[in-house]
């Protein structure tokens, strides 16, 4: 995809912000290895610049969710730890080998098949135990028994580590985290070994529980976004990273009755003054957004009319030069807009809204 330099919507990212978060991580969680999740380009804030700027603060390693994203960091020369946090076809292991990227195992059969495709170069493998997400990993004590056992045994097969997911961490009622925990805990009790990284830990798991892993596979917090979304505040402060701004491209005097937008849904009670911003629909700011606002010189101004593909129409208060700022996601002047305002109205989850932000919008670091 073409990334649209030059249009003036770009998201910006706070590396500082993401590096003060993750200094609060590492200090929550002293002794353990933190591997951050820049999967989904780094939550859409960019994956190679967000890998660099946490490993420059002392994590550990990286987690992906396909090959193809952790090939990407190795092609921008990062050579720390990279795990795959999704299962990966056969066919794809010796790429996993070449670029040295610790993979999930979840099956035996998987594992039995890999086994067949392996000569010398070992295969680093963390083995998934479905302890309640319902996702991927191995059900039974036997099975992840026979799995470390086999890893063991195979020549070029290395156990690195072993991990569970949580379905409920980000919510106050922790029975069933408490549930999955317990089973994890039996299933690792009932191992003679364990091996070099036991995670179960995501953002809310690390801010909200006593985990029993030496390593945290941190995400969401890193960009500074509460889990929970509000329903449980943080231990220590969260700072978001991303901004969206864009530039007014056109701000027209329209007469009374006059519509706005496709099928007309807005129509000027008055004269209006209406601008013109460059974003709409195809750069992941969705259709659902008519109605909410943007902030245009410290204040609040509507999205009148829906949003169109590629571009989007406010209600100004007064006139403002073309050029003006827009600031969508982020601060201006005394007053804010925030990703967890954004998903609410989209009623959704703010980690929804930052993955689908496009790529043809630039992302810029400062
Ligand atoms: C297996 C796994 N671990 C860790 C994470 C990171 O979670 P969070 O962003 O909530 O910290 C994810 C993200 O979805 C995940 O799928």
């Amino acid at each position: 995809m073409a990334i649209s330099y030059h249009r003036p919507t770009k998201i910006v990212v706070d590396l500082q912000a993401i590096q003060q978060n993750l200094k609060n991580e590492l200090a929550h969680n002293q002794g353990k290895d933190i591997f951050v999740a820049v999967k989904a380009n780094g939550y859409g804030h960019g994956a190679v610049a967000v890998s660099k700027a946490a490993l420059e603060v002392g994590v550990t390693g990286l987690c992906v969710a396909t090959i193809d994203e952790a090939i990407e960091l190795r092609e921008n020369g990062i050579d720390a730890p990279i795990l795959c946090l999704g299962i990966i076809d056969i066919s794809v292991i010796p790429l996993a080998i070449t670029y040295d990227i610790a993979v999930p195992v979840a099956t035996l059969d998987w594992l039995h098949a890999a086994n067949e495709m392996l000569t010398t170069t070992p295969l680093k493998l963390h083995i998934a135990v479905d302890t309640g997400m319902g996702r991927i990993g191995f059900l039974t004590v036997e099975e992840v028994k026979e799995a470390a056992l086999f890893i063991e045994q195979a020549p070029a097969m290395t156990w690195e580590g072993i991990f569970t997911h949580f379905s409920t961490a980000d919510q106050e009622e922790d029975m069933y985290w408490q549930k999955q925990n317990q089973r994890f805990k039996e299933i690792l009790e009932h191992l003679p070994r364990l091996p070099h990284y036991v995670h179960v830990s995501n953002s809310a798991t690390s801010l909200w529980h006593d985990d029993l892993g030496n390593m945290v596979r941190f995400g969401i917090a890193m960009y500074g976004l509460n889990p929970s979304g509000t329903a449980m505040t943080a231990s220590y402060p969260l700072q978001p990273a991303l901004s969206l701004v864009s530039q007014l491209v056109q701000v027209k005097k329209v007469p009374k009755g006059e519509g706005i937008g496709y099928g007309k849904t807005y129509e000027t009670s008055e004269m209006e003054w209406i601008g013109t911003v460059p974003i709409g629909y195809a750069d992941g700011y969705l259709r659902k957004m008519q109605g909410f606002h943007v902030l245009v010189e410290g204040e609040f101004c509507e999205i009148v009319g829906r949003v169109c593909m590629d571009q989007l129409m406010i209600r100004l208060p007064k006139p403002v030069a073309t050029g003006t700022r827009v600031t969508l996601i982020g601060k201006d002047k005394d007053k804010e807009i925030t990703l967890q305002e954004v998903a609410d109205y989209l009623d959704t989850i703010h980690y929804e809204v930052i993955c689908s932000f496009s790529e043809r919008i630039p992302r810029e670091y400062n």
